[in-house]
């Protein structure tokens, strides 16, 4: 077997390699050569040249090969320049590019009641050329709306609510789908199923609104075949098109989905199908809408896995409760045995509030599926074009018994690669880990998400620019979060202002410039740059990058002060009331001002990257004068930080703006001091929970840190633990300790941006870290403590496998650390010297205290430092 087991195409590690954008994609591979001589690629073409071409590395070698026009591929193998075996074949293939023909065909070209039904659409054709001279079968395909195709009764694509979500007045992307096996000699039936999805029908928050990017549903879809020979040959269905509501017969994203299984059409989508009494589409050309038409940058939404009840419960209503044990997005697949025209209903929620299903955090969102019996034995069903957010279902009027089996839950999310892992000795950490991989997972459905379950599921700045370290340390999500950096560009106003989510939906909130938010501009590309190495996603955010920076600056009148205007600061701080998130006790003009600092700062970096020397310049410059200004609004002489709050002190010590060492330790003595103030309990909101662990740390004391980690009191990251959470929850306490839902309008129990701890678990808990970008230079540097016996963490990085493990005995703390290939570490261990150390695994033992000598987690609640000491 060749050590060479993933290739990839640009940073969509895990995306289609079959219908892409680039005439010449840079190509990427794992391999487990410690030190390999160099690689050699062979790109064997469909026409049966060979070409070959050596590259020195494996990460985004340039394309050596010929570029490809439109629908040009092959086969391209990779082996290490002296090993016999050759890596199993990637098909690469170009995509259409703009040759599109076809138009848009549209089954109701008008929305008219509220909940739209599902449409099925056909058409049949006769097959141009033999079936065996054909050697690729292709459909180019996408939709206003989602879609999922059928071809002669087959399914040639496990996609689901293709094509996404994009700003679609922008951006719709296409699927390229093969259809080759599926195709027969003679007559053939393409078959298409279509709903509202994002596109049209209900959508975002405070009653939401309807049809906001159009009122009509249509497909776009493009057949080609290409023989032997080399010829395309392309089928042009526009006049074959026909529709007809299908058994879905109400369905939107929130509300939930009701199929009435009596009135599908069995083999609709078979040449034998008798359609005379289906419609004619309307045509709309593809002119007609703004939209560029371009391949997914990330992996479709997949099926991932599927859960059973891990409890199943007969209620005395005569309902089935189910609980999956997981809270998670997704659908229930049923088998029901029942007699034609039975109606069962399925109820989701992602917890119990004392005896009922908790339904009230879901506001608009239904989440309510009907499916109603064909009556001829066991069926089969499952929704297509809805998605929940729930752990707990119930199910009404459920034929006869229910049976585990006969009810699993159908895990749905992007299908991105797992990069990340972290284990310990403290199974609340564990918990606390696996529920962050939860969040992430259940939202990223097509795009990164607030919430999965409420009327909501928005691509919230904020929400990713405070999570994206941290969602990068834990999948490659580089694909998913390229194209919805494109999204935000495209959606950016020609100010500079960012929306408040991407692609954004006018439905009232308050658009304006928002910091923490509107800097996910800078900060979300930053973080893919500095994750994969990449500068073509800085190359091509630049202008979005800088139209951001350059709007607040001028939202400071040039003073570097940003203190006007509508801000979300620091959100869902604990002390704020649960009906005004927004109230937090921190200066909202204080994390205004010291996020320009960072982006100004952080655009500087990045126009340097980009040679962009006097754009360099003038951003350093921008950022220093704004971080005077901090300096002089906000702190004073000795170090004490105006709004004397540990997301303040924690901002500044963090985004580094103290003016010197000596006033950065002042403000640090004081944040221990407020943390221990605060019982070691959590007193921060989206801006300052994800570094105030880290600040700890800088003010010297990571056993306050885990004091705050391990804490297990209302408000804490182990709360919900102890609540039997198994996601993040948007509220410290989503639950309340006497089982009832914080009244707040506002109550997810899946929310990630809490979650971004996980990321200090990597680094500083376990010490797994890169030191600058694309993981070439690492930093070991676990900090023991907490009674921790042991901790672990695990990258699959862009260079490959680093990992870092630590184990105490009564006197001694061994550490092992892996370095990928071509990369190098240091490894600095408490109270010992630094090591530097290249690939391969390392061991390295010092003395330490025991685990039961670290300070006592519970003990330190009610000690406050001793001032006197700093
Ligand atoms: C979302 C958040 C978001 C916030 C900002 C909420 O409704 O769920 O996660 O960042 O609004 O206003």
């Amino acid at each position: 077997m060749s050590a060479i087991d993933e290739i990839w195409l640009e940073n969509r590690r895990g995306a289609q390699t079959v219908g892409i954008a680039e005439a010449a994609p840079r190509v990427s591979w794992r391999h487990g050569y410690a030190d390999p001589s160099a690689f050699e690629m062979a790109f064997e073409r469909y026409d049966g040249t060979v070409e070959t071409s050596q590259s020195a590395s494996a990460t985004l070698a340039r394309w050596p090969f010929a570029p490809l026009a439109p629908r040009d591929g092959g086969w391209l193998r990779i082996r290490e320049a002296t090993a016999p075996e050759w890596s199993e074949p990637l098909q690469v293939e170009a995509g259409l590019g703009s040759e599109w023909a076809a138009n848009f065909v549209s089954p109701s070209a008008k929305a008219d009641a509220r909940l739209r039904p599902a449409y099925l659409m056909r058409a049949s054709f006769e097959l141009p050329v033999p079936a065996g001279e054909i050697a690729r079968a292709r459909i180019y395909a996408t939709a206003h709306g989602v879609y999922e195709l059928e071809v002669n009764g087959v399914t040639p694509s496990d996609d689901r609510l293709a094509p996404g979500w994009t700003s679609y007045r922008h951006r719709l992307r296409y699927q390229t789908h093969d259809i080759g096996s599926a195709l027969r000699e003679g007559a053939n039936t393409i078959g298409v199923w279509l709903a509202d999805g994002w596109y049209r029908g209900h959508i975002g928050f405070d009653g939401g609104v309807w049809d906001f990017f159009g009122e009509d549903l249509s497909i776009l879809l493009q057949v080609e075949l290409t023989t032997r020979d080399g010829a395309v040959h392309r089928v042009d269905l526009e006049d074959a098109w026909r529709w007809h509501r299908s058994a879905i017969t109400e369905v939107g994203l929130y509300e939930g989905e009701t199929f009435d299984a009596r009135s599908h059409p069995e083999g609709w989508s078979s040449p034998e199908f008798d359609s005379t009494d289906w419609a004619s589409p309307t045509v709309f050309t593809r002119e007609q809408f703004s939209a560029v038409i371009e391949p997914p940058t990330g992996p479709p939404v997949r099926a991932i896995t599927t859960l059973a009840p891990v409890d199943v419960e007969h209620l005395p209503d005569g309902r089935w409760r189910l609980d999956f044990g997981q809270n998670i997005s997704g659908v229930l697949r049923i088998r029901p045995r029942g007699a034609a025209g039975q109606v069962i209903r399925l109820h989701h929620a992602e917890v119990l509030e004392g005896e009922a299903l908790g339904t009230r955090p879901l506001r608009g969102a239904f989440s309510v599926d009907t499916y109603v019996c064909r009556g001829d034995g066991i069926e089969e069903w499952e929704p297509r074009f809805t998605i929940h957010g729930f752990r707990y279902a119930e199910i009404e009027n459920w034929p006869g018994r229910l049976d585990r089996g006969d009810v699993e839950a159908v895990v749905t999310h992007t299908d991105m690669v797992r990069t990340g892992w972290f284990a310990s000795s403290h199974p609340g950490l564990n918990q606390l880990h696996s529920n962050v991989v939860w969040s992430m997972r259940d939202n990223f459905v097509d795009l990164p998400t607030d919430c999965p379950q409420r009327d909501e599921r928005m691509g919230w700045t904020g929400d990713i620019q405070v999570f994206a370290p941290t969602a990068l340390s834990l999948y490659a999500a580089h694909g998913t979060l390229t194209g919805w950096l494109q999204d935000l560009a495209a959606e950016q106003w020609p100010d500079g202002h960012v929306p408040q989510f991407v692609p954004w939906v006018e439905c009232g909130f308050p658009n304006f410039p928002t910091a923490a938010w509107g800097d996910a501009a800078v900060i979300v590309p930053w973080s893919l740059y500095e994750h994969d190495g990449d500068a073509r996603v800085l190359e091509r955010q630049y202008p979005s990058m800088r139209a951001w920076v350059e709007l607040v600056h001028t939202l400071t009148g040039g003073s570097g002060l940003w203190n006007t205007g509508f801000q979300l600061g620091d959100w869902l701080d604990p002390a704020a009331p649960p009906e005004s998130p927004g109230d937090s006790h921190t200066d909202r003009y204080l994390v205004a001002t010291a996020y320009h600092v960072k982006t100004a700062r952080l655009l500087a970096r990045t126009a340097h990257v980009l040679g962009k020397n006097s754009d360099a310049l003038r951003y350093e410059q921008m950022a220093a004068h704004a971080t005077s200004a901090f300096q002089a609004e906000y702190l004073s002489a000795s170090g004490r930080v105006v709004s004397d709050t540990p997301t303040s002190i924690a901002v500044a010590l963090v985004f580094d703006l103290f003016p010197d060492a000596a006033s950065a330790q002042h403000a640090g003595a004081r944040l221990l001091e407020l943390v221990a103030a605060s019982g070691y309990r959590i007193t921060t909101g989206f801006v300052g929970t994800p570094i105030i662990c880290d600040a700890l740390v800088a003010a010297g004391d990571p056993d306050a840190a885990y004091a705050l980690l391990l804490q297990e009191d209302l408000p804490s990251w182990l709360y919900p633990v102890t609540m039997g959470a198994t996601t993040i929850w948007e509220r410290w306490d989503s639950m309340l300790p006497d089982g009832t839902i914080n009244p707040g309008d506002m109550t997810s129990f899946n929310h990630y941006a809490l979650g971004a701890v996980a990321d200090f678990l990597h680094r500083r808990v376990a010490g797994l870290a890169a030191d600058g970008v694309g993981w070439k230079h690492l930093r070991f540097a676990p900090l023991p403590g907490g009674g921790l016996t042991y901790a672990e963490a695990r990258h699959d990085s862009p260079a490959g496998v680093a990992a870092a493990r630590w184990t105490r005995s009564d006197d001694s703390l061994t550490f092992t650390a892996t370095v990928p290939p071509g990369a190098t570490g240091t490894v600095q261990l408490p109270g010992a010297p630094a090591h530097e150390i290249g690939p391969g695994e390392h061991r390295f033992t010092v003395a330490f205290r025991p685990a039961h000598e670290d300070p006592p987690v519970s003990g330190r609640q009610l000690v406050a430092p001793d001032r006197s000491k700093s």
